[in-house]
């Protein structure tokens, strides 16, 4: 078709020269110029010169080897043994959202255990008309849901509370994931089993656990669990991988992440929580006045730079550079985040890759124009309740310097001239 017949075909060529013109401007501000002939561009190179894999290589995919540091990793000190410990996920080395399951960071309490589906079953009892136990095909036959939710660990950030402790993204933010789970919502089980819905059931709990020698017991209060807990079985598509509760774990979407029992293997309804270790002893907050606060289910607002970070350094020069990072919160949606290049004393906001979705990770970028000089790199989220990510200091004034879990405090690096980062407080 000619130019002449559509009538739009010259102001259309024209935009595309425009496109091009405004594209090379563009790029010659990153992109090397290319002064001495470069091999990669003038030589024929092997991986062009053969054959790679075929399609029977890999029936089930790993990352490509060049990208064999984008692991989980652990803090040896940290923990006694491994079965009783903790792994980080590498949130410096990630984009988007979505966690693969390989590298989610892992907490268990007595080791991840194998369990069969076909030896996996499920028992409802209790204040139930009819107690019931579910095997997992059983599940299957439920109608399913599809949600994306992070699961952070109550002890993120936890080792921070005193000073700047750990140096890296990964290690002082890395206890979360952002999974697209598929389950049964609990409430259907729950009606299944006869809960009497019309029933005043504000006085109600269930208390779950998990198979594992551990078994990880909480008490849920009643209104959570008919509101959005979910029973799931796969997570981004696939089964659960074991380290994640394999065939079957709890979701509990914005609540602590000791809440969410993998292996799940009894819920029971109560008429009030069962005061357990894991929510007694351990997951509660002791205040500035030295009393525990009894119970810190919602995870509050919070966000960190990922890149650049202490693992993530800047490694050109100043111009175009991309700042991005998380933020989350267990109350609702992001609505905003703010960045600050010097410590907090002035603030810019960044981009949204999308609007904040309930309850899972949003991803944020400022793309900015590094003067090369050196930065106090923070972000600041805000959720869809009014809610702001405070201060480490002003967390401070609330809970002290004695509290473990819960640390949900603005985050600062130190990003130095030649580009390398480091985990620093700022007063
Ligand atoms: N469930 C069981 N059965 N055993 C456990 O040790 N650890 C809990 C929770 N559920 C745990 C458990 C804790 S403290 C957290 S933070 C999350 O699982 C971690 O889930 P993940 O290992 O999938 O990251
Ligand atoms: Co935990």
């Amino acid at each position: 078709m000619s130019d002449n017949k559509t009538g739009n075909g010259t102001s259309r060529r024209a935009f595309l020269r425009g496109a091009a013109a405004a594209g090379a401007g563009a790029l010659s501000a990153t992109a090397a110029k290319a002064q001495s002939p470069d091999p990669l561009i003038t030589e024929l190179q092997p991986w062009a010169q053969g054959f790679g894999d075929g399609v029977d290589a890999t029936p089930y995919g790993l990352p490509i080897e060049f990208e064999g540091d984008v692991i989980r990793r652990n803090v040896e000190w940290l923990t006694a043994d491994t079965v009783s410990s903790i792994n980080f996920t590498p949130i410096h080395a990630l984009d988007g959202t979505i966690t693969p399951q390989g590298c989610a960071f892992e907490r268990h309490h007595s080791g991840a255990i194998e369990l069969r589906k076909e030896d996996y079953r499920l028992m409802l009892n209790g204040l139930v008309d009819t107690p019931l136990v579910f095997s997992y095909a059983d599940l299957e036959r439920f109608p399913r849901e599809n949600h994306v939710y992070f699961c952070e660990c109550a002890a993120n950030t936890g080792m921070e509370w005193a000073g700047a402790q750990l140096n890296g993204a990964q290690f002082t933010h890395g206890m979360i994931h952002n999974m697209e789970y598929t389950g049964v919502p609990l409430r259907t089980l729950l009606e299944e089993a006869g809960l009497d819905m019309a029933g005043d059931l504000s006085d109600k709990w269930v208390y779950v656990e998990g198979a594992d020698a551990s078994s990880n017991g909480r008490s849920i209060p009643m209104e959570k669990a008919l509101d959005d807990c979910l029973i799931a079985f796969k997570a981004n598509g696939e089964a659960l991988r074991k380290e994640h509760g394999y065939p079957v774990r709890l979701v509990v979407p914005g609540w602590e992440g000791n809440m969410w029992v993998k292996w799940i293997r009894r819920i029971e309804v109560t008429d009030g929580p069962i005061e357990s270790r894991e929510e007694t002893s351990k997951y509660t907050d002791v205040l500035e006045n030295g009393i525990a606060r009894k119970w810190t289910w919602a995870m509050d607002a919070k966000s960190v730079v990922t890149s650049p970070s202490p693992q993530a350094p800047i490694t050109h020069g100043k111009g175009p550079l991309v700042i991005t990072g998380l933020a989350w919160s267990g109350r609702g949606a992001i609505t905003r985040v703010d960045v600050s290049k010097d410590g907090g004393m002035t603030w810019e906001s960044a981009r949204l890759a999308k609007p904040g979705e309930k309850m899972a990770l949003t991803r944020f970028y400022l793309d900015t124009d590094w003067d090369g000089s050196e930065m106090m790199l923070q972000s600041r989220a805000m959720d869809d309740t009014g809610y702001i990510q405070p201060t480490k200091t002003q967390l401070r004034e609330v809970r002290g310097l004695n509290s473990i879990y819960h640390n949900n405090c603005i985050q600062t690096w130190l990003v130095r001239s030649n580009g390398e980062a480091e985990n620093v407080e700022v007063s």
